[in-house]
């Protein structure tokens, strides 16, 4: 379906609206330092965060420190996007999957382990947990580095038959990953993956940040869920749940731009994990996600075992995800700045083939398309330096599991 022109007209409003932000944050920094913000600065980011900020009906805490506004299910960000004005959306949506997936939304009171909020409980159905963000907030926020780039040569290298995947995933400049993938084929048509990975909490300081995801990709649209230490998008050093997507020119974490829709009342998307890190050798605790195309071609982000919908971006985001995925990987990434030391990953210590030890990523699956759920016993693996990957079969309980290891300490001294 090609784009409407009025539709893109306003993203360019949209752009060119943030860019000016952008700029008056960045002036601000580099001239005005610890200075007050001049009258016309300070105007701009009430206008930015009037835009971000949208009216409470109800201010929940957490047990951990986090408050959340609960924003109206028809007041969230997404709709602030364009192209999703008229939509018919509604708290109660659940995908069209071809396959039955258990589901039990709303009733994550039952799984203890899950529950953050404090006494007072969390949102009511209907509404969204959403961070109220502030001034300091948005200056952090424009330290951002540059996403990651996602390039395989060989997408672009048909030409050369013997090129081979393994070692050609380009890693984009101050970010290194160790990661495993499907073997890349642009004829490859994923509706979904899934993993599980171990939560830890890797060191990291300033504009560093450390983590794990899932990713999942084609063309210039690509989709991530995991864990991350990253302390300029969150403002502290906590293991916290992020999504990313990236719809051709516009990418954003969580819910920073317009595009994710949230159906879930009880997860927010900077859910801390610090109540359930891992203790390398002691008791291991994971997360498990999986982002699922649905009949209608919305992703959808589900997580634990029971496939609980936390919510979907919707298919008219995108162009090349409109359809299939072609490329998914699983494992870890960091990203320091140019002349700052490597931080750790993972659990900060290299595999020595023992899941009790090692940060890992398993239960991979891929759904074909189809919608059929495949457990994936084949990868290609590709490390940057200084980290480790690995892709292996270990005997957990009776079973042999592939695992995805990956980490190392970096260049910190202190591990
Ligand atoms: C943000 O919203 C809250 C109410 O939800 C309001 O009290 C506060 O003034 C708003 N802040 C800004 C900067 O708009
Ligand atoms: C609750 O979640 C934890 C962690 O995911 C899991 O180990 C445990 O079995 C779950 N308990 C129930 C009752 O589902
Ligand atoms: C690639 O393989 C095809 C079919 O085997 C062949 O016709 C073509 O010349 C090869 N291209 C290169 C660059 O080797
Ligand atoms: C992995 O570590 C655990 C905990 O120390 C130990 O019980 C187990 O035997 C180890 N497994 C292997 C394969 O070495």
């Amino acid at each position: 379906m090609p784009i409407k022109r009025n539709e893109f007209r306003m993203d360019q409003r949209m752009i060119r609206q943030i860019l000016l932000i952008l700029y008056f944050l960045l002036s601000y920094n580099r001239v005005e330092g610890q200075k007050t913000l001049s009258k016309l600065e300070d105007a701009e980011l009430e206008k930015q965060l009037k835009i971000l900020n949208k009216s409470a009906i109800k201010t929940v805490k957490t047990k951990y420190g986090d408050t959340y506004d609960c924003v109206d299910f028809y007041k969230q960000r997404a709709f602030d996007n364009p192209l999703l004005k008229d939509h018919n959306f509604h708290p109660k949506m659940k995908p069209t999957l071809s396959t039955i997936k258990k589901d039990s939304t709303f009733s994550s009171t039952t799984n203890r382990s899950w529950t953050i909020w404090s006494k007072d409980g969390g949102c009511p159905f209907g509404t969204i947990p959403v961070k109220r963000m502030t001034k300091d907030d948005l200056v952090r926020l424009t330290h951002m580095p540059p996403p990651e780039d996602v390039t395989f040569t060989d997408e672009y290298d048909v030409s050369n038959n013997n090129s081979r995947p393994n070692g050609r995933y380009v890693s984009s400049q101050g970010y290194k990953v160790a990661i495993a993938q499907i073997s890349y084929n642009p004829h490859n048509k994923f509706a979904g993956a899934g993993m599980s990975s171990a939560l830890y909490n890797p060191q990291v300081n300033g504009q560093q940040h450390s983590g794990s995801r899932l990713k999942i990709h084609k063309g210039s649209d690509i989709l991530q869920a995991g864990w991350r230490v990253d302390p300029t998008l969150y403002g502290d050093t906590k293991t916290r749940f992020f999504i990313h997507f990236q719809a051709g020119k516009i990418h954003c974490f969580n819910t920073l731009c317009p595009g994710f829709v949230q159906v879930n009342h009880d997860f927010p998307l900077d859910y801390s994990f610090m109540h359930i890190i891992s203790q390398r050798g002691g008791k291991i605790w994971s997360v498990e996600v999986h982002i699922d195309r649905d009949l209608s071609g919305n992703w959808w982000l589900l997580m634990r075992q029971d496939f609980t919908r936390i919510g979907f971006w919707p298919q008219s985001l995108f162009t090349d995800l409109k359809s299939f995925a072609t490329n998914v990987d699983w494992g870890g990434v960091v990203y320091s700045p140019p002349g700052v030391p490597k931080p750790p990953m993972g659990s900060s210590y290299f595999p020595i083939e023992n899941s009790s030890y090692d940060a890992y990523c398993d239960d991979l699956t891929i759904i074909n398309e189809k919608g059929e759920t495949i457990e994936v016993d084949t990868t290609v693996t590709h490390t940057d330096n200084p980290y480790k990957v690995e892709f292996i079969q270990l005997s957990h309980g009776a079973k042999q599991i592939y695992f995805v290891l990956y980490g190392g300490p970096g260049e910190s001294t202190h591990v």
